[in-house]
C-alpha cells in the first residue's frame, strides 16, 4: 500500500518535473546559443557580459538592452532597470536612494559615505545612464582602485590532483580531484561549490599556484601561458583559515601589509592612504559603534575582533595589493547571511573593474547565489557542472533532476553534489536501479543510492558538456603578446628594497611580540628566581676558597639559566609563524633573509632586558665583586650566552618545525650542555670530552670565573682562568654557526614548499 501511494506521487512529481524540464530546457538552449555567439577571450565575452546574459536568463531579457554598449553601463543599466520599477514603487528619490544603499550593503561603495543621500536625492532625474548608485560607485571605486590591473584569464582542463598516503607498510594513492575543466574571464566570479571534502580548496590551491608538485595533472594557464614567479604579486589568496598576527590591530596589520606589498613605486603616504581605503571599503573603521580599527586581531588566548571582521581583514590583506586575480576559500563561512551578501558584493564589485575572482562557497543564500557569474560543482573531487551559475538549475532539469519544491539553488545542488535526491525529481535513467534497490531492501526509499547518483551526474556531463567546455578552452585567447609575455616573466616584484623589509619586519616584530615579553609572569619569573639567588648567596664571601666554591656555584647556575631559558624561548619562534610565513612567503611579501634578520633582531633588545634586571638585584645582593668593569664584563658574558643559546633554538626549531619534536630534543640537549659544563663532572673520560666545547654553559662558566677571579687565582674549582678568548671565540662561532644551520632549515624548507 505504501509503496504504491510512494509511487503515484513520485509519477505526479515526474509529470511535474517533465514540464518545468521542457520549458527550462527551452530556455537553456536558447541561452546557449546566444553565448556560442560571442568568441572567447575577448573582452565582450568577459565577466561582464556573462553577467549580463546570466541576468537576462534569471529575470527575463528586458527590451531596453541594446548589445552594442560597452559592458559597464550594460551592467549599470540592467541594475537601473531594477531600479526603475522600484522607483516607481517608491516614488521618491531619497527613498531609492537610501533603500538601495541599504540592500547593497557595503559603506564604502553605494551608501551615503562618499555622496551624502540627500544630494543624491537632488540630483537629476534618473535616466539609465546617470543613476545614483553608478555616480556612487564610480567615484568611490576612483578612490580605491587606483591603477589598472593587469587582466589574467584563467584556464584549466583536465586538473587531477593525487596524494600519496603512506602508511605502515606501504603507500596509498588517492584521487583528490579528477579532470577538472572551467575558466574564468576578469571581470567575473566564479563559485567553486560541493559538499566539504569534495576538494575545492585543493582546486582553489592548485588554482592559485599554492600545491606545485608532481602528482598534479592537466594544464592550468593564465593568459594562455603556465605559473610564473610573477603572478605570485598579481595574485591575492585568502586561505580558509585566518592567518594574521593576534596582537597587532586592524590598522597596523593592514598598514604593515600595504608597506610591504604594494609597489616600490608609492610612497609610504600613498602606501598607507591605500590601507586606510582599504578599511573604510570593507567596513572596518571605527565609529560610534565599535573601534574596529583600533581594535587588536585576538586569537585563541587574546580576545579581538569578532570573527566576520577577521575574515574581512583577512580580505583587506589580499585586495589591498589591486590583485588581477583574487582566489578566496569560504570568504562567507561564519557570517550572517547580511554580512556575507555585503563580502559577495564586495567581490563582485572588484570583478566588475577587471578582475579575475574564485571563491569557493558552502552554504550561500539564494540571493547570494544569484550574484555568482560561473559555477563549479564539485563531488567527491569530481565535475558535475561548469558554466553559469545561472544556467546550473536549467542544466541539471535537463538531465531530469529538477526540486519538486522551492529551494534556494545553492542547496539544491548540494543536495545533488552530495547524492540526496529529496525534493528533488529522479532520472529516468535512474529509475530502473532505483526499483531494483526498492525489490533488494525491504527499507528503500523510493530514490537512488547516493554513489549512483554521483555516478549518473558525473556521466551526464562528461557526455554532455564536458567536450564542449573542453574545445572551448582549446582555442587560444585572441590576447595581445604583452599581456602574455608579462604573465610568463619570472621576475619576482617586490614590494619594498631589502633594507625597507628588514625594517618594516623589524618593527612589526616588537609590536607583536612586546604583550609577550613584558607579561608579568614572565617578569615575575626572572625576578623571583634572582631574588632566591640573591638570599641564598647573600653576600657571600670570595676570599676563602670555600666561599669561592659557593659562589662558583652561583656563576654555574647563573650560565645554566641563561642557557635554558632562551633556547626554549627560540624554540617556538618558527613553527609558531611557520603558517604566516608560507602565507606571506607565497605571496613574495618580502625575501626570506629579510625576515630572518628582522625575526632574529627584533627579539634582542627585549631579550636582553629581562637578563640586565636579573643581574642587578643577584650580583650586588650576591655580593660579587663590585667594580664596574666585572659588572659589565659579566654582563656581556651573559649577552653572548643568551645570544648563542637562542642559536641553538632557532636552529632546533627551523630544522624540526614541530613544537613537540623540537621541546624534545632540545631538553636532551640542553641537559647535556649542562652536565658537560664543567661543574658537576671534572675528570671526563677522553672520548667524551669533546662535548663540553659544544656547551656554551661550559664557555660562559669558564668566563664568568675568569671576570670575577683572574686577578686572584689562575685556578678556581678545578676550572684555569685563562686569557678568555677561546671562550669568546667559541661563543661568537656558536651564536653565528646556528643562526646560519636555522636560516638553512627555512630556506630548504621554504624550497620545499615551492618545489
Ligand atoms: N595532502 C593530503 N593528504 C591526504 N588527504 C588530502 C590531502 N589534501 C587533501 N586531502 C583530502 O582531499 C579531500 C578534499 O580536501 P579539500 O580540503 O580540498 O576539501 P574541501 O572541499 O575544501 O572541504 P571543506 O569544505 O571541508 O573545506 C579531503 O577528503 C581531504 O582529506
Ligand atoms: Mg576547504
Amino acid at each position: 500500500m505504501e509503496k504504491g501511494s510512494h509511487s503515484s506521487s513520485t509519477t505526479l512529481a515526474r509529470t511535474k518535473s517533465d514540464q518545468l524540464v521542457e520549458t527550462l530546457a527551452a530556455a537553456f538552449k536558447s541561452a546557449r546559443q546566444s553565448d556560442q555567439q560571442t568568441p572567447p577571450g575577448t573582452s565582450e565575452s568577459g565577466g561582464t557580459l556573462s553577467r549580463k546574459s546570466s541576468k537576462r536568463v534569471m529575470m527575463g531579457a528586458s527590451p531596453r538592452r541594446s548589445s552594442g554598449e560597452n559592458n559597464n553601463t550594460y551592467i549599470r543599466k540592467s541594475r537601473s532597470a531594477q531600479m526603475k520599477l522600484d522607483l516607481e514603487e517608491l516614488s521618491s528619490g531619497a527613498a531609492l536612494s537610501r533603500a538601495s544603499s541599504a540592500s547593497l550593503g557595503l559603506s564604502f561603495s553605494f551608501t551615503g559615505f562618499t555622496v551624502p543621500p540627500d544630494e543624491i536625492a537632488d540630483s537629476k532625474p534618473f535616466s539609465d545612464d546617470d543613476i545614483p548608485e553608478d555616480v556612487e560607485a564610480r567615484t568611490c571605486k576612483m578612490k580605491f582602485q587606483t591603477e589598472p590591473t593587469l587582466p589574467i584569464y584563467l584556464k584549466f582542463t583536465d586538473v587531477t590532483y593525487k596524494v600519496i598516503i603512506k602508511g605502515m607498510t606501504s603507500c596509498e594513492e588517492r584521487d583528490i580531484l579528477n579532470g577538472i575543466t572551467g575558466a574564468v574571464n576578469p571581470g567575473e566570479v566564479l563559485a567553486l561549490m560541493g559538499p566539504s571534502g569534495s576538494g575545492k580548496t585543493t582546486l582553489l590551491n592548485l588554482l592559485g599556484g599554492r600545491l606545485i608538485q608532481s602528482t598534479v595533472g592537466g594544464s592550468i594557464t593564465y593568459n594562455d601561458q603556465p605559473y610564473s614567479k610573477f603572478l605570485k604579486s598579481r595574485i591575492g589568496f585568502v586561505t580558509q583559515d585566518d592567518v594574521l598576527f593576534p596582537h597587532l590591530t586592524v590598522e597596523e596589520t593592514l598598514m604593515y601589509a600595504a608597506r610591504l606589498r604594494l609597489p616600490k613605486v608609492l610612497t609610504r603616504q600613498q602606501k598607507e592612504k591605500r590601507a586606510v581605503d582599504v578599511i573604510y571599503e570593507l567596513g572596518l573603521e571605527s565609529n560610534m559603534i565599535c573601534r574596529c580599527q583600533d581594535t587588536m586581531i585576538g586569537g585563541s588566548f587574546v580576545r579581538g575582533v569578532s570573527g566576520g571582521e577577521r575574515k574581512r581583514v583577512c580580505i583587506g590583506n589580499e585586495i589591498i595589493i589591486n590583485p588581477s586575480l583574487l582566489f578566496l576559500d569560504e570568504p562567507t563561512s561564519g557570517l550572517d547571511s547580511t554580512t556575507a551578501l555585503r563580502t559577495i558584493q564586495t567581490l563582485q564589485d572588484i570583478a566588475e573593474v577587471g578582475k579575475t575572482v574564485i571563491t569557493t562557497i558552502h552554504q550561500p543564500s539564494s540571493r547570494l547565489f544569484h550574484k555568482f557569474d560561473k559555477l563549479i560543482l564539485l563531488g567527491k573531487g569530481s565535475l558535475l557542472y561548469f558554466g553559469k551559475a545561472s544556467e546550473a538549475i536549467v542544466y541539471f532539469s535537463s538531465i531530469g533532476c529538477s526540486p519538486l519544491i522551492a529551494m534556494n539553488p545553492a542547496e539544491f545542488l548540494l543536495d545533488l553534489a552530495n547524492g540526496n535526491l529529496t525534493d528533488i525529481s529522479v532520472p529516468s535513467e535512474l529509475e530502473d536501479k532505483v526499483q531494483m534497490e526498492n525489490s533488494e531492501t525491504e527499507t528503500g526509499n523510493g530514490k537512488p543510492p547516493p554513489a549512483v547518483v554521483h555516478e549518473y551526474l558525473v556521466e551526464a556531463y562528461e557526455s554532455r558538456v564536458a567536450d564542449t567546455e573542453k574545445k572551448k578552452l582549446m582555442a587560444p585567447l585572441p590576447l595581445d603578446d604583452e599581456l602574455k609575455s608579462k604573465v610568463s616573466s619570472s621576475k619576482r616584484q617586490w614590494g619594498a628594497s631589502w633594507w625597507q623589509q628588514y625594517c618594516i619586519l623589524f618593527c612589526r616584530g616588537i609590536k607583536e611580540r612586546k604583550h609577550d615579553y613584558f607579561s608579568w609572569l614572565r617578569i615575575t619569573q626572572v625576578l623571583s628566581t634572582a631574588i632566591i639567588l640573591g638570599l641564598l648567596w647573600w653576600q657571600s664571601d670570595s676570599k676563602t676558597i670555600r666561599g669561592r666554591q659557593d659562589q662558583a656555584g652561583l656563576l654555574f647556575f647563573i650560565a645554566v639559566f641563561w642557557g635554558f631559558f632562551p633556547v626554549f624561548t627560540a624554540i617556538f619562534t618558527f613553527p609558531q609563524e611557520r603558517a604566516m610565513l608560507g602565507k606571506e612567503r607565497a605571496a613574495d611579501m618580502y625575501r626570506l633573509s629579510a625576515y630572518f634578520l628582522a625575526r632574529t633582531t627584533s627579539d634582542l633588545p627585549l631579550d636582553l632586558i629581562l637578563p640586565v634586571l636579573f643581574l642587578l638585584v643577584v650580583y650586588f645582593m650576591a655580593g660579587l665583586r663590585l667594580s664596574a668593569s666585572h659588572f659589565f664584563l659579566s654582563m656581556l658574558t651573559v649577552f653572548l650566552c643568551i645570544v648563542a643559546a637562542q642559536g641553538l633554538g632557532l636552529a632546533i626549531g627551523a630544522t624540526l618545525m614541530d613544537l613537540k619534536r623540537a621541546t624534545t630534543l632540545a631538553s636532551v640537549t640542553v641537559m647535556t650542555f649542562m652536565l658537560a659544563g664543567g661543574y658537576f663532572v671534572k675528570k671526563v673520560p677522553v672520548f667524551i670530552s669533546w662535548i663540553r666545547y659544544m656547551s656554551f654553559n661550559y664557555h660562559t662558566y669558564k668566563l664568568l670565573l675568569k671576570v670575577q677571579y683572574q686577578d686572584i687565582m689562575p685556578t678556581v674549582n678545578g676550572i684555569k682562568t685563562d686569557s678568555g678568548l677561546k671562550e669568546v671565540g667559541a661563543l661568537v662561532a656558536m651564536i653565528f654557526g646556528y643562526r646560519f644551520l636555522a636560516y638553512l632549515s627555512l630556506r630548504k624548507m621554504q624550497l620545499h614548499c615551492e618545489a
